[in-house]
């Protein structure tokens, strides 16, 4: 990789030896890829470690060097949600010893260091930072260092920023050096797309279907998605971004899909439209029954299939507040007709810890709450992912937490009728 004097001399140590040594990571990471040289970050960053496992020791060291040696990152970032919210979100007594005295023994001590090098603020954990009301939101064109696969899909795709997949500590790094090499969506070459999905279903696909089957297709290329206009028309309103949002996170968790484009909707496409798909293209034609297909294709990972739902998480990634707010009414509405006072799952709804605190002071909150049903600002996947939390029959309507944890994947209205009391 060329590097600029600046970038040698830190190389070399003009700003300690802790400096070089994140330098070359950063440099070598390039190089990995073939990347000519390193290009600067125009939007703060957003870290996808956001737990205190006790096993990353080797971050937590790093985090300390890094601290001793007085460094913080350019801008302050956000970072993905925390594991635990005991308030919110109740464990059994032996649960909580496994998460506070082994799984997230550190989470207090890596808060701490978070702090130190420069997080936003004490509500900065979400994996959905680019929500208005969060306020780490790029813009189009701007450069970014995340990792988060739902963040990085979604700043790329819906906004037009241009992110490469990072690893967790590269995003670290590259926020304290202020630069990524430059490769793959940095750069225009890298965003076309590598297959057409042709949409021809009947109505509007489910969002974390759709993205599941696409990622399962394309694993890591770039789809660009036909007909799905006709369906979210060609403005990204709250309504359209929200279901991009999970749409998106699906197709990076059941593929690893980075970036996608939508014709006439997501701004490259309605730019450049089809010149932004390459000359040898593959096609992948997207029907209801396709789409049946890959639902009726997902393990049920529960060791009795007919165990009834002990817990349902909704809002993987986190909901937007206008997703929160249809949730909550169907539920209140659903309950009514169902003649029931509460929901028969225990029922966790996550947002962001600003949407959260607003929509508790709402109306709709205070007849949600009377329903059982609690509002969070954790991941559910890292509450769900021990063995007495995972060994539990939990529902979700999120493709990412069915698919990396043991628990159950629904439709939308079948989760709210699951959890309502619903016969049909
Ligand atoms: Fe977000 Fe955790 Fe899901 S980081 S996307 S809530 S797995």
């Amino acid at each position: 990789m060329k590097l600029t004097q600046e970038e040698k001399d830190i190389l070399n140590g003009s700003q300690g030896e802790t400096m070089a040594k994140i330098m070359k990571t950063v440099v070598d990471f390039g190089d990995v890829f073939g990347a000519k040289k390193l290009v600067p970050i125009t939007h703060a960053s957003h870290f996808v470690t956001s737990f205190g496992i006790g096993l990353l020791k080797p971050l937590f060291r790093t985090m300390d060097e890094i601290i001793s040696a007085g460094i913080k990152t350019k801008e302050p970032f956000t970072v993905d949600p925390r594991p635990i919210d005991y308030k919110n979100v109740k464990c059994g007594l032996l649960n909580k010893l496994i998460f506070s005295k082994i799984m997230y023994k550190e989470q207090k001590r890596y808060e701490e260091q978070l702090k130190k090098i420069g997080l936003k603020d004490e509500k900065g954990f979400t994996c959905t930072s680019y929500f208005e009301e969060v306020g780490n939101l790029p813009k189009y064109g701007d450069i970014l260092g995340w990792a988060e696969s739902s963040a990085v899909v979604y700043a790329n795709s819906v906004i037009g920023a241009r992110c490469n997949r990072n690893s967790g500590m590269l995003d670290l790094f590259s926020a304290i050096i202020g630069k990524v090499p430059e490769f793959g969506l940095l750069t225009d070459e890298g965003r076309k797309a590598d297959w057409i999905i042709d949409i021809q279903t009947s109505k509007l696909p489910e969002a974390q279907i759709l993205g599941s089957a696409i990622g399962l297709k394309v694993m890591e290329d770039v789809p660009y998605i036909k007909g799905l206009d006709k369906f979210l028309g060609t403005e990204l309103n709250d309504d359209v971004k929200s279901y991009l949002k999970d749409f998106g996170a699906a197709s990076a968790s059941n593929g690893s899909v980075a970036l996608y484009h939508v014709g006439g909707l997501t701004p490259e496409a309605k730019e450049q439209g089809k010149k932004l798909i390459k000359k040898d293209a593959k096609v992948y034609t997207i029907t209801d029954k396709e789409l049946d297909r890959v639902y009726k294709s997902y393990p049920i990972l529960w060791k009795n299939l007919n165990a009834k739902p002990k817990l349902c998480f909704i809002g993987c990634p986190h909901l937007s507040m206008s997703q929160l707010k249809v949730w909550a009414t169907n539920i209140i509405n659903n309950l009514k007709i169902n003649n029931r006072k509460k929901v028969t799952v225990r029922t966790i709804l996550t947002t962001s810890p600003q949407i959260a605190d607003e929509f508790r002071n709402t109306e709709l909150y205070k007849k949600l709450q009377k329903t059982g049903v609690k509002v969070s600002s954790i991941c559910p996947l890292m509450y769900t992912n021990n063995p007495i939390a995972g060994s539990k029959p939990i529902i979700t309507s999120s493709n990412k937490l069915r698919t990396y944890s043991s628990s159950r994947f629904y439709k939308n209205d079948d989760i709210l009728r699951i959890i309502t009391g619903g016969n049909k």
